[in-house]
């Protein structure tokens, strides 16, 4: 089965072409990175327009490195949400529009589900899985006791982690996107200051909010009563508490359910080097679980991942009519 998968939902224009869920015949991206970055982050009404801009190149570019037409595809998947709207419904409009010209079926794809999935690429998922999502705009612990079923047990009760990287980097004035700044130059650092431990009801959900305003008031802090500080050492001390509080909650579902027999990671932050080496910790302390962490190309926002969700919730019958529209804040559940 040939799987067209479109995504739009942020500041990533991406179409792929997937065979049977694991050959990714072309992956195209158009990344936006450079133009938010003047801004400090993702303007929603620039990244729509731009998304408007590079679709059709996308699609016919994808088409092109896979060798194909759009008579070769046999199922046209596109990212409903969550997601920015104005973005989302650039994707879902060229999908539909694809679906309706060449009279293909049309498969919705919830993102989150799309980062999961992305696993598929690298590694057979055994259920019951348990899936983190951490990405910009994401932080969420799924519970899936087979395949295309979600439960949320935990996510975060303010910012997403992605965001709180974002905005700390915003503030130590290392650029955008700040998570792979601060992932670099935590490397270089210990973490050795105390910042707010993040509080919660939930068992199993987060929150950054706090520890974010703790980098703010300790650099202000700091700057008010003319005391220096070392950088590396608060890019440390802010990624040590962030995967903490990430981190307490995996091992806590773990523990409270044995019968997981797959841990898999998904969203952008995943790329993080100190995350990596914690899911290794992982690895040991639970031998009976599986443990996988997809290379860097599957964890940022990619079309492929939309491909291989779509090709899986095709084969469950999730199909969708010309009447589809795009949900900004649809629910995985
Ligand atoms: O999944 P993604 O590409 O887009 C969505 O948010 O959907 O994730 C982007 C996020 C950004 O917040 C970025 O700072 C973060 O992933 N990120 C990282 C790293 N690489 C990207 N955060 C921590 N460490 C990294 N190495």
């Amino acid at each position: 089965m040939i799987v067209l998968g479109i995504e739009s939902s942020c500041d990533e224009t991406a179409v792929a072409i997937v065979k049977d869920k694991k050959e990714v015949l072309s992956s195209v991206v158009a990344t936006q990175i450079d133009v938010h970055k003047e801004f400090g982050g993702v303007v929603p009404e620039v990244a729509s327009r731009i998304h408007v801009e590079n679709i059709s190149i996308c699609i016919e570019k994808a088409l092109k490195e896979a060798k194909m037409t759009m008579e070769d595809v046999d199922v046209v998947a596109v990212t409903k949400g969550p997601g920015l709207i104005g973005c989302l419904h650039v994707g879902v409009q060229a999908a539909k529009t694809l679906a309706f010209a060449y009279h293909k079926p049309l498969v919705p794809v919830h993102h989150l589900a799309g980062h999961i999935y992305a696993n598929e690429l690298v590694v057979d998922m055994k259920y019951p899985v348990l899936a983190l999502i951490v990405s910009g705009g994401n932080s969420e612990l799924v519970y899936m006791k087979d395949e295309h079923s979600f439960e949320i047990l935990g996510e975060t009760q303010d910012d997403a982690i992605g965001e709180a990287y974002d905005k700390v980097a915003r503030v130590l004035g290392l650029g955008y996107p700040g998570g792979p700044k601060i992932d670099k130059l935590a490397r270089e650092g210990k973490a050795i200051y105390s910042l707010p431990q993040p509080k919660t009801e939930g068992r199993y959900d987060f929150s950054f909010s706090g520890l974010k305003s703790g980098v703010l008031q300790f650099v202000k802090r700091m700057e008010r009563t003319n005391q220096t500080f070392d950088m590396a050492d608060l890019a440390a001390s802010f990624q040590e508490t962030a995967l903490n509080e990430i981190f307490s909650r995996v091992t806590r579902v773990l523990d409270d359910h044995p019968e997981i027999r797959h841990f898999v990671v998904g969203g952008g932050v995943s790329a993080n080097s100190r995350l990596r080496e914690k899911v290794e910790d992982l690895r040991k302390r639970y031998p009976n679980t599986e443990f996988t962490v997809p290379p860097m190309y599957c964890c940022t926002d990619n079309a492929s991942m939309i491909a291989i969700a779509g090709d899986i919730a095709y084969s469950t019958g999730r199909l969708a009519d010309a009447s589809l529209t795009a949900d900004s804040s649809w629910e995985i559940e």
